[in-house]
Order: C-alpha cells, then sequence, then structure tokens
C-alpha cells in the first residue's frame, strides 16, 4: 500500500507506508504528525489567518452588554453584544495604556465598555471611544480619539454559531457553505434569535499541544477504556461507525423516530463541507438528556424538541469545536492554542432563556457529562504532547475506522501552508 507523504508544504510523492513512518520531517496521510508540524507556531498561526474558527454562541453573550473574552495566541479577544442585537469580537486592548479592558471569563458590561485602569470608555456597538477622563474635550473628537477605536475582529454568525479569522484569507465561500449546510440542522433551535441563557460556562489551561487536543476528539478508538461514564449513555458504536447488530437496530428505531419528529438526522461526515461534520446519536433507551442518571437536564425544552428526546445532535466543527445539542440544553466545547504547548480549552452550557437554576435545572448535574468527559481527555491529551517531547517520538497510524483523524490531519496540512 502506498501513502501521500506531505513535506512541511506541499505533496512530494508517493511512498512506501513502512518508510514513510519512520520518516521524521515529513507528514504522511494515515499518521499522526511528525514533530515538526505539531510544535510548529508559525504554521498553527497561518491556519488561523486562513480560516475561520468556532468561538461560541450567541448563546454565551445572550443580551445586551454581555460579553465573553478569549484568548488566541497572545492576544485576548471578546465577544461583545451590542445594543443593535449584533455580536462582534473585539482585541480586549484598551487604546490608552493597553490594560485589558474585560477581566473576566463572562460578564456584562452595563452601558458602555469602560476601562478598570484609567475609565477611557468605549461604545458597545462599535467600540468608538467615548470619553477619556482628563483628557481635553476635543481630544475624543480629534483624529487621535478618532484612532482610539477598539479594533474589532472578522466574525460571522451562522444560525447563532460564531465564526472568527485572525486573517483576510478566510474564504467568505467557507461561511457560505457552512450556512447552507447548517441552518437545516441548527435553524429549528433559532439559536439565533434571544431564547436562550448561559447556563454555566468553564475553561481551563491545558499542558498540552492544541493539535494532539484536536486528534484526540476526532479519534473514537479511546472512548471504551476511558469514557466509561459517558458509554452509560452511548453505545461505542456511536462514535466509532460500527454496525455492531444492537446498535443498527437502535439506530433504525430512533431514525424512524427522527422521521416521524421532522428532525434531520443522515450524516454529513466533512463530506459537503470539510470544515463540518454533523451526526445524531440515539442514547440508550431511558436517556431523557446527557445526564449521568438519564434525567433530563433542564425541565425546559429547546428549539424543535415538544418532548424528550433519546439521543443527540452533535457537530464537530474544523479547525477547533465540537457541539452537542440534546432537547434541553447545548453543550459547546471549542479548543484554541496559546503556543505550540498550550491550549485553552472553553465549555458552555446553554439552556432555555426561562430555565431557572435550582429550580429547573441543576447546575452540577447540567454539566457533569462533559465535565467528566472532557477530564478524561485532557488526561490523555497530556500524556501525548509529553510522548511528543521525547527524543523517541515518532508518527504513529490510524486504524482504518479513525478516519476523522487522518481528515484533520490532512485538512490542517492544507491549510496552514
Ligand atoms: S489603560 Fe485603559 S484607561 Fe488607561
Ligand atoms: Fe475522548
Amino acid at each position: 500500500m502506498s501513502k501521500k507523504v506531505i513535506m512541511s508544504d506541499q505533496v512530494v510523492g508517493e511512498h512506501c507506508s513502512v518508510q514513510g513512518a519512520l520518516h521524521q520531517d515529513s507528514y504522511q496521510e494515515g499518521y499522526s504528525f511528525p514533530r515538526e508540524v505539531l510544535f510548529d507556531k508559525a504554521r498553527m498561526k497561518r491556519l488561523f489567518h486562513n480560516k475561520w474558527c468556532f468561538v461560541g454562541t450567541r448563546g454565551d453573550v445572550p443580551d445586551t452588554g454581555s460579553y465573553l473574552s478569549f484568548r488566541l495566541f497572545e492576544n485576548s479577544y471578546f465577544l461583545i453584544h451590542g445594543t443593535d442585537g449584533v455580536i462582534r469580537c473585539m482585541v480586549n486592548r484598551c487604546a490608552h495604556q493597553s490594560a485589558h479592558l474585560v477581566t473576566e471569563n463572562v460578564g456584562k458590561c452595563p452601558a458602555k465598555i469602560m476601562c478598570p485602569n484609567h475609565q477611557w470608555t468605549y461604545n458597545l456597538d462599535d467600540g468608538s471611544l467615548y470619553h477619556a477622563p482628563r483628557m481635553s474635550d476635543e481630544f475624543v473628537c480629534s483624529d487621535a480619539g478618532k484612532a482610539s477605536s477598539l479594533d474589532n475582529i472578522k466574525l460571522e454568525e451562522v444560525a447563532g454559531m460564531l465564526f472568527m479569522s485572525l486573517g483576510e484569507g478566510a474564504p467568505d465561500e467557507d461561511i457560505q457553505g457552512m450556512r447552507e449546510l447548517l441552518d437545516p440542522y441548527v435553524g429549528p433551535f433559532h439559536l439565533d434569535k434571544e431564547g436562550y441563557k448561559l447556563a454555566y460556562h468553564e475553561r481551563e489551561v491545558l499542558d498540552a499541544n492544541w493539535l494532539t487536543v484536536m486528534i484526540n476528539n476526532r479519534e473514537c478508538c479511546h472512548c471504551q477504556m476511558n469514557h466509561k461514564g459517558l458509554l452509560k449513555l452511548f453505545s461505542d458504536s456511536s462514535f466509532n461507525g460500527g454496525r455492531e447488530p444492537s446498535y443498527m437496530a437502535a439506530f433504525s428505531k430512533a431514525s424512524e423516530r427522527w422521521d416521524d419528529k421532522g428532525l434531520l438526522w443522515k450524516e454529513k461526515a466533512f463530506d459537503e463541507h470539510d470544515c463540518c461534520r454533523i451526526a445524531r446519536y440515539p442514547m440508550k433507551e431511558g436517556f431523557k438528556s446527557t445526564s449521568f442518571d438519564g434525567k433530563p437536564c433542564s425541565a425546559m425544552l429547546i428549539g424543535p424538541h415538544k418532548e424528550y428526546d433519546e439521543g443527540t445532535l452533535s457537530f464537530w466543527l474544523n479547525p477547533n469545536a465540537w457541539v452537542h445539542f440534546t432537547s434541553d440544553h447545548i453543550a459547546t466545547n471549542w479548543v484554541l492554542p496559546i503556543d505550540e504547548h498550550k491550549c485553552i480549552l472553553y465549555t458552555s452550557w446553554i439552556v432555555h432563556k426561562d430555565a431557572v437554576e435550582g429550580v429547573d435545572y441543576e447546575k452540577e448535574h447540567l454539566t457533569s457529562v462533559w465535565k467528566v468527559t472532557n477530564s478524561e481527555d485532557v488526561a490523555l491529551c497530556r500524556s501525548m504532547t509529553q510522548g511528543a517531547y521525547s527524543a523517541h517520538y515518532r508518527p504513529g497510524p490510524f486504524s482504518d475506522d479513525e478516519r476523522h483523524c487522518t481528515q484533520f490531519c490532512n485538512w490542517y496540512m492544507k491549510y496552514s501552508r
């Protein structure tokens, strides 16, 4: 069998797979990345200039003034919900002396964005300077004052999901293509309207290489040994595309139910758009939502659901996210690099706007499945990153059924040139 070998930038030829595996400097399709790619920060940066990355949903910043901050490489940014209902992404840097403007992970700016350092104040909707204490009255209207607006970063909303890009290289066609693909599945949840609230958000700095985290996310073969909790809810076959008869029967029964409810379930496996995979999975019988006890996570249903459905609608978005919709909440996970050694994993749980904590949902009950599952994955990612530092590191092969790992690696090589 021969496989493509891709040097740092291009396909250079066909090589025997065994020889290719031993080649340390080149990427070979079907194998994990060589160290030179894993720890190439400049290549990571090119990717984030060339493509759109997921940075949350409208449910993270559900009403006027609400913000969510995040970090990509050495830069801090924040999403902010304007008085005009538009969500924007701004650089978290005051034009006065460069202090961070928002200092919490999530929060709310009352009417303006005020720097905590010397109280320069900016308008919510465009980041223009509104007031600068101790400066002359004319300063705000002067050219220097106008040049003190906050920097806005390209942000696009697709069915309530938010995508940003660092550069001009991210194609508009990507957004259009994602819109066409995601709208029929996400549209019925009306996430682009004001029907949701952020029930809980957490983030963790990981001592793990960002690419390693993404490959782990696209992989299924670690689940059986490492996600015993998650496998109370789901059949292992659901993740690995297995054809185990009892799972096939459960899927067939579930797909009839989804047809009856008008819920789309046909998988889109990065085939119609190379940034998106969509799949609807049945949960095990009796599981109303993604909780360990199978009970609903929230008393308030969302989107198209008129009753609890024993299934999830899941999205895997290149380069950096995976998102799960159930009948009563949305769980989003996204990961961004700080550098080639560390990254941050962001997770949000979004519920119906009228759901009340302690009445309709309990935070611990709502969040435990993905908290536990993520912590299991984080341990694996740290371990693999440590392994990649070793002088004995060599890229290893993916099994044939781990095609999503291969898809991610090929995709990354293609767009990070
Ligand atoms: S650094 Fe922000 S007001 Fe001075
Ligand atoms: Fe996992």
